[in-house]
């Protein structure tokens, strides 16, 4: 047999074992997606054509899905894609300098291809690399903490063919002492093995052998333990919702961490993820779901691969599949990856992803208890969340409640960012002062510079002030404030950013993941972006101040979900709290940092819907910009 003959019939296998290893045709395109963009990174006419015929979905309808994901290319591109962070922390540590070293060897802009075919530049919205700023990639290989002189080096070993090897570093361990995530402190526990001397496993044993889920709940419950993905809200209350309404009930992990800032999941995967398994076991069993999902964001590939293998161990030695360990209970878990969109860390987009379809928000009532995937009762929670769960049950609930305060018990993972001295990752008992997160544990900000501001929930909470630094790290302590915790990514600046350079890049971020579907953010989003533009250029003027007001509290109060209402927070209160300086750009036309080029030469503009055109024949509200 020829060796085309032989490929193609590789390839057929592949893609039949893609269609069984999902529950419906559509919930197979992502995966069958991805396959391709494996196989010569784009997706041709012939391979639309193909998905369209194995799953019976219309071209037409492929292409509506497929479009709607970053990751996905549907023109020939280069053979290697280079993605360079273009977020916040990314910037404040020599982002801007590797993005213009890496455009300069390549000798393109952003999504622009060399000439020879072999590389095409994309900007990054985080990397989760963020400790270790600034981060690009190259294929699923990553590059940390990497000077602007080594990029002719590094691109040259891929114009001879270096092999991608997904490659991601090690990164350090935990940044102090743990209490609940005690494997953090090193990669061991990737290795069952290691987790089940750690008495891994055991609490799902003892559930099973007592059959007692009412018990398991009671433990959460008394353990206060809240959704550690943003939203606070108690997991007990979740899981109570859920088993009370009719099976089949379904259970999803979140772990599309894309806050700018945030690592602290990827973490847990990478090094732990046998915790997060077993949580999951324990919730499956609580609200008697037999079918469970992990969410993994694409920027993700080495977590992707050691969570499958630690899923495949886990079913091995029996805790995971048919009767697990001789009892009633069964529970199959599997890995589904997203394809590049911040939008599906919102828990109803999220689940339109999973179910195959353009990862829009829901409208909510309903909730994911009643009506979640596939309309079924659905339990969704976030990897730290579920990770905590095995400490809870084996310690006791109260234990865990009492590592916090009374307003927010338990601990937290903070990942501390940006100009700091000792970036990484903090597990912190809630109600820690952030002065004591910045200044004793992060080292305070180095270099002889001065505390400016930071953004306590990466680009969606509104920003703090050094006099909120004896501020407690809680949930009701940071609302007084008028802003939130959110995933815990503190990103720290220093007296050097400038603020209206902030604004900017965190507007080029939310247009860049606003996911279309509602005016308000689809528009504001790009309303904003390109008013910032004309800011930073030199190009603004003062009545733009009411302007960027009037579009962000449209914005707040019309958008559907959290992305919308939360995209204007960060360039808002830098206006509230920084006027002069605002003032210096949109009157005088100075940028005091020095940082904005305040000239149209040297800004990175960023494509937009409408620069590309794509929502030209659409209605828009449009706020013009005189
Ligand atoms: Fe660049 Fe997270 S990796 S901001």
């Amino acid at each position: 047999m020829s060796e085309s003959i032989q490929k193609k019939e590789d390839d057929s296998l592949r893609l039949e074992e893609i269609m069984k290893e999902w529950d419906t045709p559509e919930q197979a395109v992502l995966p069958l997606l991805h396959h391709f963009m494996e196989e010569k990174n784009y997706i041709s006419d012939a391979d639309v054509a193909r998905v369209s015929q194995m799953t019976g979905l219309t071209v037409s309808d492929i292409l509506g899905i497929g479009t709607f994901y970053q990751h996905f290319v549907f023109h020939p591109t280069g053979k290697n894609s280079v993605r360079v962070c273009l977020t916040t922390p990314c910037l404040f540590r020599g982002g801007k300098e590797l993005f213009g070293k890496l455009s300069e060897t390549l000798g393109i802009g952003l999504e622009e291809t060399t000439p020879d075919g072999l590389f095409t530049l994309y900007p990054a919205q985080c990397l989760g690399q963020c400790s270790e700023a600034p981060s690009f990639s190259i294929n699923n290989d990553i590059y940390v903490g990497t000077s602007p002189e080594k990029i002719p080096g590094i691109i040259e070993e891929y114009r001879h063919g270096k092999i991608c090897q997904t490659v991601v570093p090690v990164g350090e361990p935990l940044s102090n002492t743990p209490m609940v995530f005690t494997s953090l402190q090193s990669a061991e526990t990737v290795y069952i093995e290691k987790y089940l001397v750690k008495d891994g496993y055991k609490a799902f044993e003892a559930l099973l052998r007592s059959a007692d889920g009412d018990r398991a709940l009671d433990e959460i419950k008394k353990s206060g333990l809240a959704g550690r993905g943003g939203g606070a809200f108690p997991m007990y209350r979740k899981l109570e919702g859920v088993r009370k309404n009719p099976a089949p009930r379904y259970l999803v992990c979140n772990a599309d961490e894309g806050e700018p800032g945030t690592f602290k999941d990827r973490y847990i995967m990478e090094r732990d993820p046998h915790s997060l398994i077993e949580g999951m076991a324990i919730a499956a069993y609580i609200i008697g779901a037999e079918e469970g999902f992990i969410y993994i964001r694409s920027e993700y590939p080495h977590s992707s691969m050691i969570l499958e293998k630690a899923i495949a161990e886990a079913r091995e030695r029996g805790f995971l599949g048919h009767r697990i360990l001789g009892s009633d209970f069964s529970f199959r878990l599997r890995l589904y990856r997203g394809a590049g969109a911040y939008i599906c860390g919102e828990e109803t987009s999220l689940i339109n992803s999973l179910e195959g379809k353009r990862a829009y928000p829901r409208n909510k009532p309903p909730h994911l208890s009643e009506v979640g995937l596939w309309n079924k009762p659905t339990e969704e929670q976030n990897v730290e969340t579920l990770a905590n769960v095995p400490a809870i049950l084996r310690n006791g609930g109260e234990w865990y409640a009492r590592l916090g305060d009374e307003k927010s018990p338990g601990t937290k993972l903070f990942c501390l960012s940006g100009n700091i001295a000792r970036p990484g990752l903090y597990e912190i008992p809630l109600g820690m002062s952030l002065r004591s997160l910045i200044e004793d544990l992060g080292g305070g900000v180095p270099g002889g510079h001065r505390l400016k501001a930071l953004l306590p929930a990466g680009s969606a909470s509104k920003m703090l002030l050094p006099e909120h630094l004896d501020l407690s790290l809680d949930y009701p302590s940071i609302a007084k404030v008028g802003a939130f915790l959110g995933s815990a990514s503190v990103i720290v600046m220093d007296d050097s950013v400038c603020m209206v350079d902030l604004a900017y890049w965190i507007a080029a971020f939310s247009h860049h993941e606003s996911c279309g579907q509602c005016t308000p953010c689809r528009d504001g989003t790009e309303d904003v972006y390109e008013v910032l533009l004309k800011v930073v250029r030199g190009e603004g003027k003062p009545e733009y101040l009411d302007l960027l007001k009037s579009i962000g509290s449209y914005m707040r109060e019309a958008s559907i979900c959290g992305l919308g209402q939360t995209a204007p927070n960060v360039p808002l209160s830098s206006m509230e709290y920084f006027e002069e300086e605002w003032k210096a750009h949109l009157v005088d036309h100075v940028c005091p940092s020095g940082i904005c080029p305040m000239k149209p030469e040297g800004t990175l503009v960023f494509p937009t819907r409408r620069s590309r055109g794509i929502v030209a024949s659409l209605p828009q509200v449009h706020f013009s910009v005189h």
